[in-house]
């Protein structure tokens, strides 16, 4: 029977394994509560301990490798597979040696080395441990000085051993408007493959990040509970491979067609992989999560966001500069701050008025902004708005003067038929040509005068991925290559525009991850904004990224009430994609009170700590709280999905002792005031006796502050 510690930090360490010789090393590697032990073993192959566990074996086992090499005795799932210049298809990689750097006073770096007694090849496991927060930043680093090329096959960035018992997986599955669903099972034996092949995305069908609970369900304030998240937008996978007494989770990009030519003396470095642990449930492992994020995961995390209007939803493709400029007045009246100009503004041989041509040809539209961009930008700014612009800069049709001149441009397959989603091609962004050109088109828009926003979109995924750049013997670089060009041309931006804010978008949630996030400053979370379905897909992607992250926009998807559409968007990055003209005056005086309320709460919702307090999935209502860094704010959004009883919600987080004033911001019209409504309750009261909320009918949502006394 396995024994798993209640806490998982180690204090006594036991080296002296049967079988490892005298002078063998063991690796601590530690953050707060987490402990990775590594021991050098027979031969001098690297072992892991599993994570969380005081096992002691008598003999250290293959299987308990910590970095396995396909061909050389593993016979499980191998995290490294190579074939070398001699074309020897096995690997046995032995320790040589560790590297441990302080970075700042709560983080280190570390490299286990290894090499290949046989060859000159060698894999660094890297790791960067914030110690604070729990979090464990993964990736390993292959390189070689054989006569030629080695083919990498696998190459995980990550290959965690767990014990095997009771270890639960929740993961996200979904579609288009359709992103982020979870679903939760027991590990049993075999290998549980999660993964995707399309490409210039993670996500869609499946997000690159999930749960673990490490000794049964855990809950949102209780279990041991290791989140991952791989930093990476292309195809990815994550095997758990469960085998006896163990499993092992190996992570990183998907092997599927992928093999990798990596030429002497180059360093293959693997996406990073963030693993963030908590012993006290998902809660504590989000706000560790997020706090890591907040200073690393993405761009100017300490910068509450402001009120956005978008033209998407209520003019499509169908505008003009006047019917734009005529949206500006009443934007600006009811309290928006930056407009957000989508799709529809280019092309003139093939005017981009939907979405079967133009995309390539980035000029303004000559009938529908004679001037181009920048009058409109000027203007905006005149009524006391910043504008922001839409680009999909790796995309085209084949309606356009961009692909007539350069058919040889995109990825696809010789002699098979072009096969377009949403009218679509991809362009080779491996080609050095085609790199310079998206850069060009990325700095001409972001250079237009006013321009202080962007959305960037990427509006399919690769289904013929065929590089006439690459030829014949490099083509399974394409997926990987990408990528790595796209964080290029990413990175390229944020650094030559640093003051421009940028959100990244994929025909909805396509790329929700942490490798192009850091580039950017929020993302499209899904082209579905229904509220209703929004308040269980925010919580989803909240277990992940924070709520200033998420992307939500009031439209009318669904038909809901203003009041419930404007409250879910309210608890994240709020933004409207409405035709304000149009809106009857109680809608909009609704509107005009979320906004007020949002810049009066968005402190505590962007940058405080969140708690989750009971979850929406197929329930009555879904409730959350939030709250400030100092604790004398906070927040609490109650959701009704069903009719049912007002009940007392719960919020966490608070000052025991403090007292907290209680107030509805943006009550709706006609309900009573809530049973609280300016009273004064200690943060312990508040805590275990609740806030009676002032919703309990169907699609209602209350929102409510809690103000700490000075
Ligand atoms: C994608 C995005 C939408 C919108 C359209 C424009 O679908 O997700 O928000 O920008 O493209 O074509």
């Amino acid at each position: 029977m396995q024994m798993i510690p209640r806490s998982l930090k180690l204090t006594a360490l036991a080296v002296a394994l049967a079988s490892t010789p005298v002078g063998a090393e063991t690796l601590r590697l530690q953050t707060k509560n987490l402990t990775l032990e590594f021991e050098v073993g027979e031969g001098g192959r690297l072992y892991q301990r599993p994570l969380g566990t005081d096992m002691k074996r008598e003999r250290l086992q293959r299987a308990d490798e910590a970095y396995p090499q396909a061909g050389d005795g593993y016979i499980w799932e191998p995290a490294l597979q190579v074939v070398h210049a001699d074309g020897n298809t096995s690997t046995a990689l032995v320790y040589d040696g560790v590297e441990r750097n302080p970075e700042a006073a709560d983080r280190e770096m570390v490299r286990i080395k290894l090499r290949d007694p046989a060859y000159a090849f060698e894999a660094a496991l890297c790791f960067r441990l914030h110690r604070d927060r729990d979090v464990v930043e993964q990736w390993t680093e292959i390189r070689h000085h054989e006569p030629g090329a080695v083919t990498l096959e696998r190459m995980a960035s990550s290959s965690l051993l767990l014990p095997p018992a009771n270890v639960e997986l929740t993961h996200f599955y979904g579609d288009w408007a359709n992103e982020m669903n979870p679903v939760t099972e027991r590990l049993t034996p075999g290998t549980k493959v999660l993964d995707s092949k399309i490409g210039v995305r993670a996500h869609q069908f499946g997000n690159p990040s999930f749960l673990l609970s490490l000794d049964g369900p855990a809950t949102e304030n209780s279990g041991h509970v290791l989140a991952g998240s791989l930093a990476w937008s292309g195809s990815f996978q994550f095997a758990f491979d469960h085998f006896g007494e163990r499993v092992r989770v190996l992570c990183g990009v998907n092997p599927f067609a992928s093999a990798y030519h990596l030429e002497p003396e180059r360093t293959f470095a693997t996406p990073v992989m963030i693993w963030v642990w908590s012993g006290a449930g998902f809660g504590e492992m989000s706000r560790k999560l997020h706090g890591w994020a907040h200073e690393f995961g993405f761009r100017d995390g300490r910068q509450p966001r402001t009120v956005l209007l978008n033209n998407w939803e209520a003019t499509g493709f169908d505008f003009d500069f006047n019917r734009i400029a005529g949206l500006f007045e009443p934007a600006k009246e009811l309290g928006v701050e930056l407009f957000l100009l989508d799709d529809g503004w280019f092309g003139n041989q093939y005017p981009r008025v939907n979405d079967h041509a133009g995309l390539g040809d980035w000029e303004p539209n000559r009938t529908r902004l004679p001037e181009g961009l920048a009058p409109l930008a000027a203007e905006a700014v005149k009524r006391g708005l910043r504008f922001g612009i839409w680009l999909e800069p790796e995309m085209v049709n084949p309606k356009s003067a961009l692909f007539e001149r350069h058919p040889d441009w995109v990825i696809r397959q010789p002699k098979r038929e072009l096969e377009l989603q949403r009218n679509q091609l991809a362009l080779d962004l491996t080609r050095p040509e085609v790199q310079e050109f998206e850069w060009n088109v990325i700095r001409d828009i972001l250079s237009v005068p006013n321009v202080s926003y962007a959305k960037w979109d990427c509006d399919r995924y690769l289904t013929q991925s065929g590089s006439a750049w690459l030829g014949p013997d490099r083509q399974s670089h394409l997926w990987i290559d990408y990528v790595r060009a796209l964080y290029a041309l990413m990175d390229r931006t944020a650094k030559a525009f640093p003051n421009t804010e940028l959100m990244l978008c994929s025909g909805g949630g396509g790329r929700a991850d942490y490798g192009a996030l850091k580039y950017f400053h929020e993302f499209w979370p899904s082209d579905n904004t229904d509220p209703v379905r929004r308040v269980a897909m925010q919580w989803n992607y909240s277990y992940f990224f924070p709520a200033m992250t998420l992307a939500a926009h009031v439209t009318h998807w669904g038909d809901r009430p203003m009041h419930f559409a404007c409250a879910v968007a309210m608890s994240a990055r709020f933004g409207m994609d409405l035709d304000l003209a149009k809106l009857p005056a109680q809608d909009k005086a609704v509107c005009a009170g979320a906004i007020s309320a949002y810049k009066r709460i968005r402190d505590v919702t962007h940058l405080g700590d969140l708690y989750r307090l009971e979850p929406p999935q197929g329930a009555m209502r879904g409730a959350l709280n939030f709250v400030a860094p100092d604790r004398s704010r906070a927040v609490v959004f109650v959701f009704q999905l069903k009719e049912g009883q007002p009940l007392p919600v719960r919020p966490q987080g608070l000052d025991s002792a403090r007292k907290y004033a209680v107030r509805e911001l943006n009550p709706a019209p006609g309900r009573a005031a809530l049973p609280q409504e300016g009273r004064t309750f200690t943060g312990a009261d508040l805590m275990r006796d609740g806030v009676v909320p002032s919703c309990a009918k169907a699609v209602e949502a209350c929102v409510v502050e809690l103000e700490a006394e000075p």
